[in-house]
């Protein structure tokens, strides 16, 4: 690449499947690949140019498939090998490229790697995972004898006792996530490997899961425990300290992205899009993995404006100061504008839906959620979609905790009971931030399944689907899926949107959300009103651009210098100095 031909994921939109909750074409009640095959017209369509497949592997589904039992195939669940050939050959033909999902900071415990390490203290594959014994002096299998006292993300320690041996091994996910032990050269070249294989088998890249953890610090240390009501990590009262400083970007994370990326995408950078999944990542080391010149990675997924409604922990849901997210937003639109890309998302398949968290799921659903494809999609990056944003799906009305089904829900309910809290007040935490918000089906149709299986589905269908669907959002011209489809298109035709400039506007203030976008003699003002009061925006000479074009808004008719509830503008004009 050079500075005049930008990479061709600068003008591409990423749109991502959980497949699981996608489509399901077999009525088991669980979407599948010939599913997610039979709906690329809809995605072609929405004009998107990059689909990102969740992990579709063989899997114990502890984790819903990010706990992989082989790397080189299909679970039945979601179908073959040849359906996946058959997904990737129609995608192509539409345009599509196709990201696989890159689990590899741990495996299943039923992957045959950790079968074999596990069966004796001599396997030649013992050293592929993290074994440890017993802390000196304690009894092996008793609380409180864990190599280290880290807690694992999914409540509980981030060590499990192997009776058979005697030691431990380290999972910083489920007891079923086993780490990968990086240090092992031949793990680094087994994953290598397994990558060429799918780039030879036709995948345009990767999205790779939690990669900046896969480099830990050595001699393993215990963690700080935290003296507030738990981190995220660590539930309230717990015992068990935060392993991260000594997991997150470790000493060797950049040798070993580099060493993938000489290994496996050298030759093909091209025309692959790698993007790093990077809990706690800061925006001075983001700099270092996505700048093209050390070729790691083309991007990173950062979690601090994810954050910025966490109180003491994700679970304590703090009401959004739009201040905090302009802050976060705006600095790393500014640390990545001289080298480096954004990823830019509100949703995925681990954060609840953002037109309940940051906008009004009731009364201004359809115009918020338009708001915030617009405020995202106009920044500086690539932006992603989470399958079912295009709607405006909202949160699940989860009524009981049984109505959960990820393990992260399920685990911190009854770890934060067990500890003595409220239930009534965890569940309102999970209802809030709970990963099953973004899981609950693709809402197809106002057919009792929502169109998504002709079974029963895995997990309830949102009752808003008989409004809120994909049949009747295509049918409306004014629908949220509308909006998005003028937002992607609008990447390709406007090139201030791609590649100009960003300079935040009005920092302080606490409802409107303004930038500028900049490109030769092009400007672009996005202004954007987060409240359900109307606001006159204090841009300055606000006057002079309502006389400028407006690209566009998600209010019919408004011309006028004041915001109505919700309400969000693109003004392009051309300038000269
Ligand atoms: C991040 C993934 O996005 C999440 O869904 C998963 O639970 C963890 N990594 C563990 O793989």
């Amino acid at each position: 690449m050079t500075q005049t031909e930008p990479a061709w994921w600068t003008t591409s939109v990423v749109y991502q499947v959980y497949p699981r909750s996608f489509a399901d074409s077999d009525g088991d009640g669980i979407g599948d690949l010939a599913g997610i095959t039979g709906r690329l017209d809809y995605l072609h369509e929405l004009g998107i140019d990059v689909l990102w497949l969740s992990p579709i592997y063989p899997s114990p589904q502890d984790d819903n498939g990010y706990d992989i039992s082989d790397y080189q195939d299909v679970d039945p669940l979601f179908g073959t090998l040849t359906d996946l050939d058959e997904l990737i050959a129609q995608a192509h033909e539409r345009g599509i490229k196709v990201v696989m999902d890159l689990v590899v900071n741990h495996t299943s415990d039923e992957h045959p790697w950790f079968v074999e390490s596990r069966s004796s203290v001599d396997s030649p594959k013992r050293d592929w995972y993290w074994w440890r014994p017993a802390r000196p002096g304690t009894t092996p299998g008793e609380p409180g004898a864990e190599p280290t006292n880290w807690g694992s993300f999914f409540s509980g320690p981030a060590w499990e006792h192997d009776e058979a041996s005697g030691e431990y091994y380290l999972h910083l996910f489920s007891r079923k996530q086993p780490d990968l032990n990086w240090e092992n050269p031949e793990v680094r070249q087994a994953i290598h490997q397994m990558m060429r294989w799918w780039l030879d088998r036709g995948v345009d890249g990767f999205r790779m899961d939690v990669i900046n953890m896969i480099s830990k610090e050595l001699p393993l240390r215990d963690g700080v425990v935290p003296t507030a009501e738990g981190d995220g990590v660590v539930p309230a009262g717990s015992v068990h300290g935060d392993g991260g400083p000594y997991y997150l970007c470790g000493p060797r994370i950049h040798e070993f992205l580099a060493e993938m990326h000489a290994e496996v995408v050298a030759g093909h950078a091209d025309t692959l899009l790698t993007v790093g999944e990077m809990p706690g990542v800061t925006v001075e080391e983001a700099q270092l993995f996505t700048d093209p010149e050390r070729h790691e990675v083309d991007m990173v997924f950062q979690f601090e404006h994810v954050g910025v409604d966490h109180g003491a922990g994700k679970w304590d849901v703090v009401p959004l100061r739009l201040t905090a997210l302009k802050e976060s937003l705006g600095r790393w639109q500014e640390g990545l504008a001289k080298a480096g890309w954004n990823s830019l998302y509100w949703n995925n398949h681990d954060q609840p839906r953002v037109v309940s968290r940051f906008g009004d799921d009731g009364e201004h659903r359809v115009r918020s959620a338009k708001l915030l494809g617009t405020v995202l999609h106009l920044h500086r990056g690539t932006p992603y979609v989470y399958q079912g944003e295009e709607l405006g799906m909202t949160n699940a009305p989860f009524a009981t905790h049984e109505d959960f089904r990820d393990i992260e829900s399920v685990n911190h309910y009854r770890s934060a009971v067990e500890l003595g809290a409220d239930p009534q007040h965890v569940l309102a935490g999970l209802r809030r931030m709970g990963r099953d918000n973004a899981r609950t089906p693709m809402q197809w149709d106002a057919s009792p399944n929502a169109g998504f299986t002709a079974g029963t589905p895995w997990i309830g269908v949102n009752p808003n689907h008989v409004e809120v669907n994909a049949e009747a959002a295509v049918a409306d011209p004014d629908s949220v899926f509308h909006h998005y489809r003028r937002l992607i298109e609008l990447r390709r035709t406007e090139p201030a949107v791609a590649h100009g400039d960003f300079t935040m506007l009005l920092e302080d203030d606490p409802v409107v959300y303004a930038f500028l976008r900049r490109l030769g003699d092009v400007e672009l003002l996005t202004v954007a009103n987060f409240s359900g009061d109307p606001v006159r925006p204090a841009v300055p000479r606000y006057d002079e651009w309502l006389g400028a074009e407006l690209l566009l808004g998600n209010v019919a008719d408004s011309s006028g210098p004041e915001l109505a509830p919700w309400e969000a503008r693109v003004h392009r004009r051309t300038v000269t100095g």
